[in-house]
């Protein structure tokens, strides 16, 4: 009898200040909790099929850690490395040391806002970006990452 495929597994990083959605910036960011993102996220993923599992630090070095875990964890990552994505090398350098296919997603549309959000360290090691759809980034992010991970 075929053997039932494995369900893919995916990491979803959540960078610093990203603990306060709802509260921060509303007129950015809206009011949906980040909580609630994932909720939706896990609703999503069980309609995939696929397993899901989140991690929100606003330390750099924690998420540098965590990133470095992943390949035994997870198959691919949803990155929302928030301020991170503007400033930190040692983030890319662990994405490209554990070699996981990520979707960078934001929030809010970065290429709309101050110069100094336009550039990333992250999008030209990513497999795509979502950005500027609020919440509903990571689950457009989320629906890309998985026909990816299942068509390569
Ligand atoms: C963000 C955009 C970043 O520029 C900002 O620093 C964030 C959130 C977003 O999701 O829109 O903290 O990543």
């Amino acid at each position: 009898m075929a053997q039932k495929p494995e369900a893919l597994r995916i990491g979803v990083l959540h960078g610093p200040n990203l603990n306060l959605l709802g509260r921060r910036e509303p007129e950015s960011y809206g009011l949906e909790e980040l909580e609630a993102i994932n909720q939706h996220l896990s609703t999503r993923a069980a309609e995939f099929g696929v397993a899901i599992d989140f991690y929100q630090s606003n330390i750099e070095g924690e998420l540098v850690d965590w990133i470095q875990q992943a390949p035994t964890r997870f198959d691919g990552l949803l990155v929302n490395a928030a301020g991170y994505t503007h400033t930190s090398v040692a983030i890319r350098d662990a994405l490209k040391a554990v070699r996981l296919p990520f979707a960078e997603v934001h929030l809010t549309n970065v290429y709309s806002r101050e110069p100094f959000r336009h550039h990333s360290y992250l999008s030209d090691i990513a497999v795509g970006l979502v950005v500027g759809f609020g919440g509903d980034s990571y689950i457009l992010a989320l629906d890309g990452l998985v026909a990816y991970l299942r068509h390569r």
